[in-house]
């Protein structure tokens, strides 16, 4: 990588989003680190990414984990200062059986997790008085969905955090916005029955599920010096399934 090359963090860069999310950066000009759970996952990365990055383990549940795949990162490339919170699950369940488990790791994942990498990268962007941070909410954040209590309670709370951050890091040059995907392919997505997907469909105006190339290209957006100017927004990618 050459010396004014920005490095981006991107975080569940194995599949799905995150991987687009992660080709689209690297082929801006981008240094890309992409984040899976396993050494397997993090090995794909760094091929599918060949010169434009690497892959890192890096599990969100754990301080210690983040710490060093960041220790890693900064030896072998640098410091970043863009940072893309991808990384998500569902554990859905009605709340009346939703267990304690099931709350806790969607929340201690989706929501604590961003937290997590987010404190650990900023030191790094205050210093280089830039940087870019583009959270991964959802459509669910804002309409609701049964099932998904602990969920859209992450995706909510994470459009709050955004905001908040944003304005706490203006004055540096660091803006923090939230991309808001609706359906998208991606196997996540996979997981819902025929019924489930075409109840969905029916309510989508533009008649399609999303491409995870269309949420990529929203996040290289933020991440650009053209979106300088933007920060503590929220950007829906959802085919016109909820307008507010
Ligand atoms: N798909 C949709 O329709 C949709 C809609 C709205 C919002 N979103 C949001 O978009 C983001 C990506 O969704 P997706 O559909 O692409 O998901 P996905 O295909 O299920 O991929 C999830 C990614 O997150 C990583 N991950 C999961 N648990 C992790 C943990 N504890 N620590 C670190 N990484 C972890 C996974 O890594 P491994 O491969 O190693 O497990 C994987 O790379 C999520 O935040 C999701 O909530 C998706």
């Amino acid at each position: 990588m050459s010396d004014e090359q920005k490095i981006a963090l991107v975080t569940g860069a194995s599949r799905g989003i995150g991987k687009a999310i992660a080709s689209h950066l690297a082929a801006t000009g981008t240094y890309v680190a992409g984040t899976a759970t396993s050494q397997a996952g993090a090995d794909a990365i760094k091929e599918q990414l060949g010169d434009g990055g690497t892959g890192l383990v890096m599990q969100l549940r754990d301080d210690d984990a983040i710490a060093s795949a960041l220790e890693v990162l900064e030896a072998q490339a640098g410091v970043p200062t863009i940072l893309v919170n991808n990384a998500g699950v569902t554990r859905d369940n009605l709340l009346m059986r939703m267990s304690p488990e099931e709350w806790e790791e969607v929340i201690d994942t989706n929501l604590t997790g961003a937290y997590r990498v987010t404190r650990a990268c900023l030191r790094g962007m205050l210093k280089a008085r830039w940087g870019r941070i583009v959270n991964i909410g959802s459509v669910v954040a804002r309409m609701g969905n049964p099932g998904q209590g602990n969920y859209v309670a992450s995706k909510a709370a994470i459009e709050g955090f955004s905001r908040s951050l944003a304005l706490e890091v203006a004055s540096r040059n660091i803006t923090v916005n939230t991309i808001a995907p609706g359906f998208i392919d991606t196997d996540m997505t996979d997981e819902l029955t025929e019924e489930q997907t075409q109840t969905m469909l029916d309510r989508i105006p533009l008649r399609r599920v999303g491409r995870v190339n269309e949420v990529a290209a929203a996040v290289a957006f933020f991440c650009s010096d053209e979106a300088a100017y933007i920060t503590a927004q929220t950007l829906e990618v959802n085919g016109g399934l909820y307008a507010i």
